[in-house]
């Protein structure tokens, strides 16, 4: 018998590209890697879009939540990776959940086992996976543990949204209230 322990649940499903579109005032380089990107800057969803992004992201993560949970989304970005662009190693703080939505291109997100590098310490050759290069495609959205650190390879012409959740209980007196509305949609700044 062999059953594995701790493992991290990746979700992915499909996902409308029409029905999203995010408005980003500004998008210049950032990080080490200077990716093209509009993270930290007012990006804008329609009301609509909104909406169905979180009916898909809530269906898709909800049946391992725990009951009355909320899921919260915190921020939301524009990523483009021009020519032979890449976005070094990272993970998402202080979020539960984040997600990438692949627009243009296929996907170059590599993915790290939270453990590789005790595996790389102990193993001399490879008895277990450290690293997933991920296959996604234009119109799949992929959830992760915003824990689970992860890369985006050189690429050219690719172009992607991300963004961070947080799952609140809905009995909570803290749980977020949503930033949403007729004449703005959601905007997260
Ligand atoms: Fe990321």
């Amino acid at each position: 018998m062999k059953f594995n322990l701790f493992s991290t649940p990746i979700f992915m499903t499909n996902i409308d590209l029409d029905k999203i579109n995010i408005e980003a005032e500004i998008v210049e380089n950032k990080w080490y890697s200077n990716t093209n990107t509009s993270h930290g800057k007012k990006n804008k969803l329609s009301k609509d879009g909104y909406h169905y992004l979180m009916t898909t992201i809530a269906k898709t993560i909800m049946p391992v939540l725990p009951g009355c949970s909320k899921v919260n989304l915190l921020n939301i970005w524009k990523n483009k990776y021009i020519t032979e662009d890449f976005q070094e190693n990272h993970i998402h703080t202080e979020s539960h959940f984040s997600f990438i939505i692949y627009v243009k291109g296929a996907s170059k997100t590599v993915f790290f086992a939270p453990h590789k590098n005790l595996i790389e310490c102990f193993y001399k050759e490879s008895f277990f996976d450290q690293t997933y290069q991920s296959e996604f495609r234009p119109g799949q959205i992929v959830i992760f543990p915003s824990y689970l650190e992860h890369m985006v390879k050189k690429s050219s012409n690719i172009e992607t949204y991300a963004g961070n959740l947080l799952i609140t209980n809905i009995d909570e007196k803290k749980a977020m209230i949503e930033k949403v509305n007729d004449a703005n949609g959601y905007v997260c700044e």
